[in-house]
């Protein structure tokens, strides 16, 4: 694809779509990982002399309508404080907007206009209007073919990927397309359903594939170990158990926790205990992995030469059903593989546990990420690849 930083941007148009759909809890950003990871390409348009839009989604609000609960204001706002030159928030930009050199027009919610998640060609057509050069770094929502991810970038004079784009898909594709060995990803999370596509394929790919989370009690029921009153998808262990064997035969390892961290209710309270899987209640739920798990899984990690991380696996937001999560962040920490997390509640966990700076690279993506890892193809980077031709 072509990149933005080959091109001169010299008192261009340059409407550059990110991902600023950041965590927000009680009209504050919780995580500004991807505010920040936007930054260097926002100073790059800034420097090449460019006329600088920005715009992005923010969660899932209905067309046609912009309340203030779905508003970009605070994340303008916010990228106002980190930026040395001032940024405008505009609401009417459909039909125009004046752009002067050495400020920032941050753009009011795309997914308040209509036709947006349907990519609407008339609304792509109006976004690839209002500029010279179309960058698309948003590597979070490239999963997902709409008017501000897709349609413009078929529409622009010229479509591009930003820096961030560019650099995610080049370490996602280092991490999968020839993976130094050994390889291990670790996928956690609450449901196998969510994740089963994403399973099946590093299940082929990866030499380990650790699974925690709700995911590891319906891979320990396919084991035929008690889980008690635990999340459990009972439908999907025959899945589970068609997983180990294909992993097996391709020499590789689903490794199951031998011990866990149970509690009696899903609270920040709950006492925990530490047992074997074999001694699970009946009215136990299991919160994490234990201690002899943790440790098995700290010497696969060392060993690797590449670690995919999406999911957690326990319940960390809870301290006493943390030390599963940690133990893995420690283990990626010390490691000298290169390493990849991503996800929300990941970045949450690496935050938590103070390993940022430890790994390889943090991915910007959720969902996203997810389907790189499942081997998808993302639509807003093939309409960047079929431009380039
Ligand atoms: C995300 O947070 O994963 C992206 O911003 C995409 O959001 P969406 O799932 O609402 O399209």
């Amino acid at each position: 694809v072509l990149r933005m930083s080959d091109l001169d941007l010299k008192g261009k148009r340059v409407l550059i779509r990110e991902d600023l759909n950041v965590p927000v809890k009680d009209g504050k950003i919780t995580s500004d990982v991807r505010i920040q990871a936007s930054l260097p390409t926002i100073k790059l348009a800034l420097e090449k002399g460019a006329k600088v839009m920005v715009m992005s989604h923010r969660g899932r609000p209905t067309e046609g309508v912009l309340t203030e609960k779905d508003s970009m204001a605070l994340i303008a706002d916010y990228l106002n404080e980190l930026l040395d030159v001032p940024v405008r928030l505009v609401s009417e930009y459909l039909d125009g907007v004046e752009v002067e050199q050495g400020e920032v027009v941050v753009f009011e919610n795309v997914r308040c206009n209509v036709g947006e998640k349907t990519n609407d060609e008339r609304l792509s057509k109006m976004y690839a209007d209002l500029c010279d050069v179309f960058v698309n770094d948003a590597f979070g929502t490239a999963h997902r073919a709409q008017a501000s991810t897709h349609g413009v970038a078929k529409f622009a004079p010229v479509a591009c990927a930003g820096p961030l784009l560019a650099g995610e898909l080049e370490a996602l594709g280092k991490a999968l397309d020839n993976p130094a060995r050994p390889m291990v990803a670790i996928v956690g999370g609450s449901k196998v359903s969510t994740k089963l596509t994403v399973l099946e394929s590093l299940s082929t790919v990866v030499d380990q594939l650790i699974v925690g989370g709700g995911i590891a009690n319906t891979f320990i029921a396919a084991t035929d170990k008690p889980v008690g009153k635990s999340l459990c998808e009972n439908d999907l262990i025959p899945e589970a158990k068609r997983l180990i064997e294909q992993a097996k035969a391709k020499g590789g390892e689903i490794p199951v926790p031998v011990d866990v961290v149970t509690g009696k209710e899903f609270a920040e309270d709950a006492a925990a205990e530490t047992k074997s899987v074999d001694d699970v209640a009946d009215d136990d739920m299991i919160f994490d992995i234990g201690p002899r798990s943790a440790q098995h899984l700290a010497e696969v990690l060392k060993e690797a030469k590449t670690i995919v991380w999406n999911g957690p696996v326990g319940v960390f937001e809870f301290d006493q059903f943390g030390a599963g999560t940690e133990a893995i962040s420690k283990a990626i920490a010390e490691s000298d593989a290169f390493s990849i997390a991503g996800g929300g509640d990941t970045l949450a966990a690496v935050d938590k546990y103070g390993i940022k700076d430890k790994v390889s690279y943090i991915s910007t993506g959720g969902g996203a990420f997810l389907e790189f890892l499942e081997g998808k193809e993302l639509p807003a980077v093939a309409i960047l690849e079929e431009r380039a031709k």
